[in-house]
């Protein structure tokens, strides 16, 4: 079947077509430069953009499917997690080609839709694994059983990963979104010329606030003069405790529970020191790694697109009445069949 997927839950408008769990088409339109003179995402701004932005968006993914929108059989979109005004425009946006298409809606959880853009690659993981989910907004390890059914095994008690790449790059004026800016820098230091804290050692949840406290020590201890010689090692040494703690914890979740595939996916698992530490220890332990394709790592409605198709055939979809959920935990998301809250 052809689903036309929609997603605009931060600040990214996408549209994308997949059928038969192949990729057609994947459009995205960025908002980086209308939220990066402001260190972060202005969610007004934000759902301004995706206003300007969504048709055009929406027509590009059919024209690069190369199809027209009669042949389109369903229509999935983020309901959420996300910014609630963005989140609103791709919601309507669906409902509008639901209704003038007469074609079913489905309603998709953001972070599953991450964990399901791993299934768009040849080689699929297979259930049970373990999955986590590493983002701007969320670090989530979960132990996914089958599809819409996960064991929550542990999350961050404070900043997500992403975040935690996001504040320090803040901080020392280095752009924005930080986590790219970060993953290049950082090619160029030493991971181990700094010492920066690996918090809740023996606990399956994260903690990254202490990490950028002490970030924010050293910083202040040198009235904020870093010199350019080392600031690539400062930055290196900043990442590398962020990956240690991501792939030790991960890891440790599957062996623990006799898991042998590992999917790791959302805007961190983009970075290319984490792609290839986690090669590194999964093939170490005999653990199968799923990592998508760097552009589908980021927010995109492939992923979203993915899902729904997996959701219509199921027999699932949702009334043109559905709402957007700003706050929408995975676990809750629950056993294949039942109603979703
Ligand atoms: O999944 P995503 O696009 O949006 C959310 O659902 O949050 O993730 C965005 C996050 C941002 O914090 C961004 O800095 C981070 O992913 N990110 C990266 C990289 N690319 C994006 N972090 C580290 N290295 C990267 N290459
Ligand atoms: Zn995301």
């Amino acid at each position: 079947m052809f689903v036309l997927g929609i997603e605009s839950s931060c600040d990214e408008t996408a549209a994308a077509v997949v059928s038969n769990g192949k990729l057609l088409s994947n459009v995205i339109a960025s908002q980086i430069k209308d939220h990066s003179a402001y260190g972060g995402v202005v969610p007004e701004i934000a759902s301004r953009k995706h206003i300007e932005a969504v048709s055009a968006v929406i027509n590009q993914a059919m024209a690069d499917a190369g199809l027209t929108l009669k042949e389109i059989e369903g229509v999935a979109v983020t309901r959420g997690p996300g910014l609630i005004g963005s989140l609103l425009v791709g919601l309507s946006a669906a409902k509008a080609l639901a209704y003038g298409l007469n074609i079913p809606l489905v309603g998709v959880n953001h972070l599953e839709g991450h964990i399901m853009a791993s299934f768009l690659a040849e080689k699929k993981p297979g259930f049970p694994f373990v999955a986590l989910v590493v983002s701007g907004g969320h670090t989530n390890v979960y132990l996914v059983k089958n599809y819409h059914k996960f064991q929550l095994l542990g999350q961050t008690r404070d900043d997500a990963a992403g975040e935690a790449f996001d504040k320090a790059a803040k901080l020392l004026d280095l752009g924005y979104p930080g986590g790219v800016v970060i993953d290049k820098m950082a090619n160029a230091g030493n991971p181990k010329a700094f010492a920066f804290p690996r918090a809740m050692k023996d606990s399956p949840d994260f903690s990254f606030s202490g990490l950028k406290t002490s970030l924010l020590t050293m910083f202040k201890k040198c009235n904020g003069r870093i010199s350019s010689e080392e600031l690539p090692d400062i930055v290196a040494s900043y990442q590398e405790a962020i990956i240690d703690v991501l792939v030790d914890k991960t890891l440790k979740a599957a062996l623990e529970n006799n898991i042998k595939q590992i999917v790791v996916c959302g805007g961190v698992a983009a970075n290319s020191r984490l792609r290839e530490r986690f090669a590194t220890a999964t093939a170490a332990n005999n653990v199968e790694l799923f990592i998508p394709p760097m552009i589908l790592c980021t927010d995109n409605a492939a992923m979203i697109a993915a899902l729904g198709e997996i959701m219509l055939k199921n027999g699932r979809s949702d009334s043109l009445d559905l709402n957007a959920v700003s706050r929408w935990p995975l676990v809750s998301v629950s056993a294949a069949g039942e109603k979703r809250g």
